[in-house]
């Protein structure tokens, strides 16, 4: 199930955001603590009003919430709520004391057991553990101890690497037993589990509207682009690793790939500091194959069994499919940027070319453009840099100071650098260059599409090329990579 934690200080904006979500969950956490004080008297009606299964959690502020009663009073608040809606389940801590259930209402003597009331009632209860810091060595006892009385375990905790995701990937070969489970990873790491949830044996996946948060997803990502809820033994899993690696768009090449073409597969972000743990974890969880980025593009090579002629050559690996049991990393990055301009190659209008920068991103081109025939010249800030990556490919270099001396003289630029996005926004690396308008002009930056450099050799009347083409480019020969299928062309890509 996709669950919505409803984020509104008003029932009726809650209600609204509910509506606003429908057609992509099947169930609801109405956050009590986040409610104005004066909604609470008339809270029970939500889950009859937005028609949904409905967990009613009232969080205190050391459990990430915002109530700030003592346990005795919210736990009396929660009771006056739940026994009079129609709500599903309801969420309570596990240490809330035993003597804080027996609730005592105002003008009777008698202690209510609220947990039985709940039992009597047919609400499930949600017995639930939060760690804000770290995933606890004792997480399996912990989730087996929660269950014990017949209630649903639920374990909030927040990895800091890779292999705190192992092992919560690892619960539900552990605790297979407990069928009602709900566990959750908080935080960026935690993003691939909160996805694949069924992986884990959860039987939920918490989605919210708050994107700004680290490691949350929307409903709609969940359901249209993930396709999570769909997710079965069969599901073969793709990823990206990368450190970042939330801000890919990657996933919105693939996931709408395999749905199109009815393949039944789902492609993930990973957040990985340490590779090697990584492919421990492909192998626990049988990932079929995954595409790298920055950091991790050289710290790949020594876990692959094959690697193709270009991998070598760049020393960067970008793709990885699991073949007759081996990896094998191919770079996608390579082709999809010859995809533009192969036809201009071939036929020779582009003989020569400048490529500003050395750094990652430059290695791939250069060795491109060498590989057919191009005749490169690198401008770096660095000298050291483009002496390296000439000398390796047979290519000229030259300062970047310099670089006015090749205005009109090379067939394509080829600007590789990071100046023009981010901070750089707006900033032309080359000013000084000029463009005579019959070059081929191609920026590796995809966002933002349009930076300063380009726009001037468009002004010039030069044919430009952005990254994002290239992106998508490399993203298609990746999908055929792990598929065997052609990209499908009738895929409206939306990055
Ligand atoms: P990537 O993998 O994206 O290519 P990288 O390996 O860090 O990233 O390389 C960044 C490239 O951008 C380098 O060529 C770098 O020049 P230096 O070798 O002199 O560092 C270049 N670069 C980064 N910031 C720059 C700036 N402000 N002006 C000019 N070049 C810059």
């Amino acid at each position: 199930m996709i669950c919505l934690t409803t984020s509104e200080q008003t029932l009726t904006s809650a209600l609204k955001q509910v509506e606003r979500n429908k057609e992509y969950i099947d169930i609801v956490e109405l956050r009590l603590d986040l409610l104005e004080e004066r909604e609470l008297a008339s809270a029970q009606i939500f889950p009859r009003l937005c028609g949904l299964p409905t967990i009613a959690t009232f969080r205190r502020v050391s459990d990430g919430g915002a109530s700030k009663l003592n346990d005795k009073t919210r736990i009396s608040i929660l009771r006056s709520i739940v026994l009079k809606g129609d709500f599903s389940y309801v969420d309570i801590e596990d240490d809330v004391k035993k003597s804080d259930l027996k609730v005592k209402e105002d003008d009777k003597d008698v202690r209510n057991d609220f947990e039985a009331e709940l039992r009597a009632k047919g609400i499930k209860i949600i017995r639930s553990y939060h760690d804000f810091e770290k995933v606890p060595a004792e997480l399996f006892s912990k989730v087996t101890k929660l269950a014990k009385k017949g209630d649903i375990p639920k374990i909030a905790v927040t990895p800091n690497t890779i292999v705190d995701v192992v092992t919560i990937f690892r619960i539900q070969q552990e605790l297979k037993d407990i069928k009602e489970k709900i566990i959750v990873a908080m935080g960026p790491y935690g993003v691939c589990t909160r996805i694949l949830y069924k992986k884990i044996g959860s039987m939920l996946t918490f989605a919210s509207e708050n994107e700004e948060a680290p490691g949350q997803l929307t409903p709609k990502a969940l359901k249209i682009l993930y396709r999570a809820d769909q997710v079965n033994a069969k599901t073969n899993i793709y990823g990206i690793i990368g450190n970042p690696v939330l801000h890919t768009d990657s996933p919105k090449i693939h996931n709408p790939g395999f749905d199109s073409i009815h393949y039944n597969a789902i492609y993930v972000p990973f957040l990985v500091d340490k590779v090697r743990t990584f492919f421990k974890l492909a192998e626990l969880i049988q990932i079929h194959g995954f595409s790298v980025t920055v950091p991790h593009k050289r710290d790949v090579l020594p876990y692959l069994g094959k690697i193709t002629r270009e991998v070598q050559q760049i020393g960067a690996c970008n793709t990885i499919t699991r073949i007759q049991g081996m990896w094998k990393g191919i770079n996608t990055d390579y082709y999809g940027f010859l995809v533009p301009i192969e036809e201009e190659i071939a036929n020779e209008h582009i003989k020569s070319a400048l490529v500003i920068g050395a750094g990652g991103a430059a290695r791939a081109v250069v060795w491109a453009l060498r590989n057919h025939h191009v005749k490169v010249t690198i401008v770096n800030r660095t000298k050291e840099k483009a002496i390296h990556l000439s000398s390796e490919t047979m290519s000229n270099w030259d300062l970047l100071e310099n670089v006015s001396n090749y205005s009109g003289k090379v067939d394509l630029i080829v600007q590789t650098t990071i100046v023009g996005m981010n901070e750089s926004l707006g900033v032309n690396p080359v000013p000084t260059l000029e463009f005579n308008g019959n070059e081929y002009v191609y920026d590796l930056i995809y966002k933002p599409e349009n930076t300063a450099f380009l726009d001037k050799a468009k002004a010039a009347g030069c044919k430009t090329y952005n990254g994002k083409r290239m992106l998508i480019e490399q993203g298609k020969l990746q999908f055929e990579a792990f598929t065997g299928y052609h990209y499908p062309h009738w895929v409206n890509l939306e990055l």
